[in-house]
């Protein structure tokens, strides 16, 4: 069935992916969780194995051939990930563990070095724990406040108090996209307010980068954080783009081997960005996969990639409202052009661990829990939801599917 272009790339893509051929408890996986990690394609997988087999070595200290060849790798993914969301320079591409280690670096640097009492950083009621605690953790040590922008209705940020609670402020932290709402939020209006009011801006794009053309520039960010797993890409491989001039003046976050230039008994000189931020050796087979998954997502296009993700939870908040109504609620923007394919659901009073069981009995993976954003759940006012997220590979016929399921968790529990 093709119903308002859902299907324009899922069936298509399918293939590319040896995981979805298996089988789950005798029947087909329907993969619905690729907001939590997606799968890879084949030529990612191919293309680390190929690392391993023919040029592994560690990089940037080896004279022999296969060790350039795998600084060689190493520094090619570094430049396409850097095209990829238009970083002005590879330079500004420091490879991190993820997007959490990314604000961590952010957080603990930067903010180690800018932030005090008197201070303000200001986040959303809708971040992902990765953009909460490491402020917390540094607010506690260095005597900040932390702001909050709250949520309003149909998921989207209350910017009412904006430029109140700005006032002061050094960093603005928000998600480019939620993880549970799926509300793409205005990235871009922010960034120049928070610049306006001399505050810099730190874009979560753990689950932007992977679904839409991203443009750092474009967005007005000054520090942007995405992962590799969430991209096609392998886990253990994460990104912090950031402007030069600021990673420049920052200090070094890890120390250790490769971030140096000169190590002497009375101290040391950093390294040139972005190798002052990566110290000990990188995950270079990770990072050679990176780019692969970058090259892969290029092959597809990414506007492709959004329109065929707009046109799928079109159909699949179409087809979840005409099955079930009232009766199980989407949380976040009702309308497909403001969210991503991301499916926070409650259905009737049916707790999100229980369904996602009986999900997985049909084969349906999905996320249940707080997706790591209590806040957010307290002010839903739910203790979890069911997540189903939807990536290049889905296609409508996963999503009758996960309907199906839901109609057959709704017999199981039947009141
Ligand atoms: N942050 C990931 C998620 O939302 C793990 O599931």
């Amino acid at each position: 069935m093709s119903v308002g272009g859902g299907d324009r790339l899922g069936p298509q893509t399918k293939a590319h992916f040896p995981l979805l051929g298996r089988q789950v408890r005798g029947r087909p996986i329907v993969y619905l969780d690729s907001a939590a990690s997606s799968q890879k394609p084949r030529s990612v997988l191919d293309a680390m194995n190929s690392y391993y087999e023919t040029i592994n070595a560690n990089v940037h200290r080896g004279a022999y051939e296969i060790a350039a060849q795998a600084t060689e790798a190493m520094e090619a993914a570094r430049t396409a990930v850097a095209r990829f969301v238009n970083a002005p320079s590879a330079d500004e591409i420091v490879f991190t563990k993820n997007v959490t280690e990314a604000i961590n670096l952010v957080a603990r640097s930067w903010g180690g070095a800018n932030l005090g009492p008197g201070d303000a950083v200001v986040v959303t009621e809708m971040e992902h724990h990765a953009n909460i605690v490491p402020w917390h953790i540094m607010a506690a040590e260095k005597g900040f406040e932390l702001r909050w922008i709250g949520v309003g209705p149909d998921g989207q940020l209350d910017l009412s108090d904006l430029d109140r609670l700005l006032d002061g402020a050094k960093l603005l932290g928000v998600t480019a996209m939620s993880n549970v709402l799926g509300t793409l939020n205005p990235v871009r209006r922010l960034a120049d307010a928070a610049h306006d009011a001399g505050a810099l801006v730190l874009v979560d794009a753990a689950q932007y980068v992977p679904h839409l053309p991203t443009d750092v520039q474009a967005l007005g960010a000054d520090f942007l954080g995405f992962t590799g797993h969430k991209m096609c890409g392998p886990t253990g491989i994460g990104v912090l783009w950031a402007r030069a001039e600021l990673l420049e003046a920052m200090p070094p976050f890890l120390g250790g081997g490769e971030m140096i230039l000169d190590v002497r008994k009375d101290g040391f000189l950093p390294n040139h960005i972005p190798h002052k931020f990566e110290a000990g050796t990188p995950p270079i087979a990770e990072i050679v996969g990176l780019g692969a998954a970058v090259r892969y997502l290029d092959g597809l296009g990414m506007d492709r990639v959004r329109e065929h993700e707009v046109g799928l939870t079109a159909y699949a908040l179409r087809t979840l409202q005409d099955r079930y109504g009232p009766e199980l609620a989407v949380h976040g923007p009702s309308e497909p052009a403001c969210r991503g394919g991301v499916l926070s659901m409650s259905f009737r009073d049916i707790h999100p661990h229980d369904l996602s069981q009986v999900l997985d009995d049909r084969g349906v993976c999905v996320r249940a829990g707080h997706h790591c954003a209590k806040p957010l759940m307290r002010h839903l006012g739910v203790p979890a939801t069911t997540r189903a997220s939807l990536y290049v590979y889905n296609d409508t016929a996963d999503v009758d599917a996960l309907a199906d399921a839901l109609g057959a968790a709704g017999e199981f529990f039947a009141p």
